[in-house]
């Protein structure tokens, strides 16, 4: 038979430099991630030169918005966090709610980007949009860990 159990997953989750510029925001943002039944697995502050923005966001070249958001997302601290979750991939992103904070404003007025977000570009967080991706993103900001064994061996330990 079989137990239709949900899968546990991690993700990729970024306070972004909007969101790290204020000790308070950082402090709820943590809270939401805890009280939404996150488990933060690794943590780290970090600040990236402008080559570490392209490379991050290298699929959006040549959009629009993508000379500010390198700009942005380079200029100031941010806080990474490998979070599990069962569906955390899906589940951080619905907490994030939409990229566009007026959007967020209006369909997921509890969401963190229209909480906390102060525009489209500087929209508070980050979060991986599938499995390839967070996996990804996550050797990006960690390379030191290995998220496939982690996972596996979370595997084995539930059995
Ligand atoms: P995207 O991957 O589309 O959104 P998400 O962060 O929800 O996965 O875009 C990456 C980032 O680029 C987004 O978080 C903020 C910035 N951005 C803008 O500044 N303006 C825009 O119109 C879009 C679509 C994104
Ligand atoms: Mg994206």
């Amino acid at each position: 038979t079989h137990r239709y159990a949900k899968v546990l997953q991690l993700t990729l989750a970024v306070l972004k430099p909007d969101a790290v510029a204020h000790p308070i925001i950082v402090e709820a943002l943590q809270q939401r991630i805890l009280e939404n039944n996150f488990i933060i697995v690794r943590s780290k502050d970090i600040v990236w030169r402008r080559r570490d923005s392209e490379k991050f966001y290298s699929e959006h070249a040549g959009r629009f918005f993508y000379q500010r958001l390198v700009e942005f997302m380079s200029s100031g601290p941010m806080r990474a966090y490998v979070l599990a979750r069962e569906d955390a991939i899906s589940s951080w992103r619905e907490l994030m709610g939409p990229t566009k904070v007026f959007r967020a404003h209006y369909t997921s007025p509890s969401s963190l980007r229209a909480q906390y977000g102060l525009t489209d570009t500087r929209n508070t967080t980050h979060g991986s949009d599938s499995v390839e991706s967070a996996l990804r993103e996550i050797s990006f900001f960690f390379p030191e860990f290995n998220a496939e064994e982690w996972l596996e061996r979370e595997k084995q330990r539930a059995r």
